[in-house]
C-alpha cells in the first residue's frame, strides 16, 4: 500500500464553497443585533435597520447617488429575474453565456419571456467575445461566472453611448471587483456571496436608465406582485429605501448588516478587495507548484478571483466526488467539488471572507485527497 502522510495543519475554517459562502472571520450568531426581530419591518426600528443595511451596502460598494439600491425577495435569481421581467421587452436583447448562470438567464429569454435574443456564448474557462455585443440591444451578462471561474476583465467592454441597458448579474463579482457603476444600468447580487451573508434576499440596483425604462415601458407580460417595481407609472421608491415589496427576514438583514460592518472595519471595498486578491495568490501558488491541477480558466485576466475553479488531471466526476470526499469526511475542506453542470474539477471559494492561512493550508490536502483516490483507484 502507498504511504500517503496526513498533511499535520487543517485549514482553521474549512469553509471553501461558492455559496453560500464561508462567514466572516470571528462571525458568531450572538453577534447580531436583534432588537428588529419579532417586531413589524414597517415598525421605526425594522425601516431603520433597513434603511441602515441599504446605506451600509453603498458606502462600501461606493455606490454613486446615480444608482439606487433595494433588497428584494428571491434571492440572486428573484433580483435578477425582476430586472428581466419588468425591463425587456422594449429592444433587442443579447444575452452572453460562458456558464450554468448565465445560460440560465438565456433559457429565461428564450424559453419563458419568448424573445428570440441573439446569444453569444463560449466554452466553460472562455469568455465570448465581448467586442461582439451590439449596444443597440439591451444586453444581459454575468459579471463572475462562479459556475467556471470566468469572469468579465472589466467594464471597457460596455459602450459608454450605450442605446440598450446593461444588466449585470453580479452576485459572485461585487465586493470583489472594481465595478464601474456608471457603465451598469441594472445590478443584482445576494448577501450570500462575498459577504458571506445569508440567501433568501436579492439586492437590485438600479441606475437613472433602468429607472427611465422601468417609467416609459410596461411589458406585455403579467407581473406578480413580488416583480412590481412601479406604481401608476412611476418607481416604488420606498423599495429603495427599506420598504421592501413584501416581508423580509430581519435575521438575514442583521446578518448582512454584521458583514457589512466588518467589512467597513477592514477598510471596506479595498480591504475585501485585498483579502480576495491575496486568496486567489496563493491558490494559484499551490496550482502552480502541482503539475496535477490547473486552471479551468484559461487567461488569467478573466480568472475569477473569487470562484476559482480547477482542473485536476485525469479527474471524472467520480474521481472529484471521492476526492471532495476525503476532505470533507477529514473536516479539511468542504464543498469543493465544481457545479454539477461544469467539466469535473475542484471549485475553492477565495472571497473575502476566507482567511489567506486556510488557503495556505489546503495546499498539502488537496495532495493528500489526490494520493488518496488515486491509490484507492
Ligand atoms: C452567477 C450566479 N448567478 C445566480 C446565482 C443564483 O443565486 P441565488 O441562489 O442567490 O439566487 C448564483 C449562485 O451561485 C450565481 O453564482
Amino acid at each position: 500500500m502507498t504511504d500517503i502522510t496526513v498533511p499535520a495543519r487543517k485549514p482553521a475554517r474549512p469553509h471553501f464553497s461558492s455559496g453560500p459562502c464561508a462567514k466572516p472571520p470571528g462571525y458568531s450568531p450572538e453577534k447580531l443585533a436583534t432588537d428588529s426581530l419579532g417586531r413589524s419591518h414597517r415598525a421605526k426600528i425594522g425601516k431603520s435597520r433597513l434603511a441602515y443595511c441599504i446605506d451600509l451596502m453603498r458606502e462600501v460598494l461606493q455606490l454613486p447617488d446615480t444608482h439606487r439600491i433595494g433588497i428584494v425577495p428571491g434571492s440572486d435569481t428573484g433580483a435578477f429575474e425582476m430586472a428581466m421581467w419588468t425591463m425587456l421587452g422594449a429592444r433587442p436583447v443579447t444575452t452572453l453565456a460562458w456558464e450554468s448562470f448565465g445560460e440560465g438567464w438565456v433559457t429565461d429569454a428564450v424559453k419563458q419571456l419568448k424573445l428570440d435574443p441573439t446569444v453569444l456564448r463560449a466554452d466553460y474557462g472562455q469568455l465570448p467575445d465581448l467586442g461582439q455585443v451590439d449596444w443597440s440591444n439591451d444586453v444581459l451578462f454575468t459579471w463572475n461566472g462562479t459556475t467556471s471561474g470566468v469572469r468579465v476583465p472589466n467594464g471597457d467592454w460596455i459602450a459608454e453611448d450605450r442605446e440598450g441597458l446593461s444588466f449585470a448579474d453580479a452576485t459572485s463579482a461585487v465586493f470583489a471587483y472594481d465595478i464601474p457603476w456608471d457603465k451598469i444600468d441594472v445590478a443584482t447580487f445576494s448577501w450570500q456571496k462575498v459577504l458571506g451573508g445569508e440567501g433568501g434576499h436579492g439586492v437590485l440596483i438600479l441606475g437613472p436608465r433602468a429607472v427611465e425604462r422601468l417609467e416609459s415601458y410596461t411589458p406585455s407580460w403579467p407581473l406578480p406582485k413580488v416583480f412590481r417595481l412601479t406604481k401608476g407609472g412611476k418607481l416604488t421608491e420606498g423599495v429603495f429605501k427599506g420598504e421592501t415589496i413584501n416581508t423580509p427576514s430581519m435575521l438575514a438583514v442583521e446578518d448582512a448588516i454584521c458583514a457589512l460592518e466588518w467589512a467597513k472595519s477592514l477598510g471596506g471595498l479595498e480591504g475585501l478587495k485585498a483579502r480576495s486578491d491575496a486568496n486567489a495568490a496563493a491558490l494559484d501558488t499551490i496550482v502552480s507548484e502541482r503539475d496535477w491541477l490547473g486552471h479551468l480558466a484559461a487567461d488569467p485576466a478573466s480568472r475569477s478571483k473569487t470562484s476559482v475553479c480547477l482542473t485536476v488531471e485525469g479527474a471524472d466526476t467520480d474521481f472529484i466526488k471521492k476526492f471532495a470526499a476525503v476532505l470533507d469526511k477529514e473536516g479539511a475542506a468542504y464543498d469543493i467539488a465544481g457545479y454539477r453542470d461544469a467539466p469535473a474539477g475542484l471549485r475553492i471559494w477565495c472571497g473575502a471572507t476566507v482567511d489567506t492561512a486556510d488557503i495556505e493550508a489546503l495546499g498539502p490536502w488537496l495532495d493528500y485527497a489526490y494520493a488518496t483516490v488515486k491509490a484507492a483507484a
